[in-house]
């Protein structure tokens, strides 16, 4: 383990949050016992990760095989989160979990390719953006200065679940060795239902056009910010000092980013990421 500031550190090529987990906690997820019917929603952090919770948890609670908790993150905790719920093994199935994390550091029973996993990615644009507003309203991560100081630590991956190019790349790389869905924010913005069928389909659910609905209707960003179990408002001040659910649109990197900003990420990108024929929509 490397420290690579008081928020920060590196292990094992993974950047994390020294308030949510451990190297030796991450360590000990090499042992998780994998079961076939575990579902895992992976994302980069600011991605659509409590959206697509949302999207997940709805769909479960159709069939009526869920065990109730009393909100999205208690259903679906991530992974990696150090000795919050040590409950796991016991929970009963399916288990759905939430991770940030890179496929190196996964429990390695996923490789089964019986457990479901959903990746989602969002543009990096505006990833960084919401990303800098939710460093300033979380316990844990480093209170950037300004978007500018924020944007080269991002470039830099010096950030909690270090590079968005890294993850991108290496999640992107491992899709013969997973069974994985990937999904983008954007094409959920862009049409909503769509996706949900696409989830439904994936996950082996013959729903109802009216229970697709009923899912829609209760993942849209304004029905979120109104359920207390999916806006996360349940944290308490001292974790979490602000919204969430910002404001949940494509294409708000251009109220921020600079002309020479949005142009030095797409340089970067395309050197980075390039080859990988990866198409995002910017607005
Ligand atoms: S985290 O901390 O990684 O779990 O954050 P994450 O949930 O991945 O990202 C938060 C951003 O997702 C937006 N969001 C939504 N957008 C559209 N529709 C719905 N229903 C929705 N729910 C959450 C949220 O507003 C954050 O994006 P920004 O751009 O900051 O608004």
């Amino acid at each position: 383990m490397e420290r690579v500031s008081e928020h920060l550190s590196h292990h094992k090529g993974n950047t994390f949050v020294n308030r949510w987990t451990s190297p030796e906690y991450l360590d000990s997820l090499q042992n998780f016992q994998i079961r076939d019917s575990d579902l895992f929603l992976v994302t980069y952090p600011k991605s659509g990760t409590i959206w697509t919770q949302q999207i997940l948890i709805s769909i479960c609670e159709l069939s009526g095989d869920l065990n109730e908790y009393s909100n999205n993150l208690e259903q679906m905790p991530w992974l990696e989160h150090r000795g919050t719920r040590p409950d796991y093994a016991l929970r009963p199935s399916p288990r759905l979990f939430t991770s940030h994390l890179l496929p190196a550091l996964m429990p390695p029973g996923l490789k089964d390719k019986k457990a479901k996993i959903i990746y989602v990615m969002r543009n990096p644009k505006d990833n960084v953006v919401s990303y800098y507003h939710f460093s300033k309203i979380l316990a844990g991560l480093e209170n950037p200065n300004s978007f500018e100081e924020f944007l080269e630590q991002y470039l830099a991956g010096n950030v909690g679940d270090s590079s968005w190019f890294d993850h991108i790349r290496l999640w992107r790389s491992v899709h013969d060795q997973y069974n994985i869905l990937y999904l983008t924010y954007e094409e959920m913005i862009q049409d909503l239902r769509r996706e949900v069928v696409k989830i439904c389909n994936f996950l082996g659910k013959v729903v109802s056009d009216a229970d697709v609905d009923k899912v829609v209707e209760k993942s849209t960003f304004g029905m979120m910010k109104k359920d207390s179990k999916a806006n996360y408002k349940f944290l308490p001040e001292n974790i979490l000092s602000g919204d969430f659910m910002r404001k949940g649109r494509i294409g708000d990197w251009k109220n921020t980013f600079t002309v020479a900003q949005s142009e030095r990420v797409d340089r970067i990108l395309e050197e980075r990421l390039g080859d990988m024929n990866l198409q995002f929509i910017w607005e």
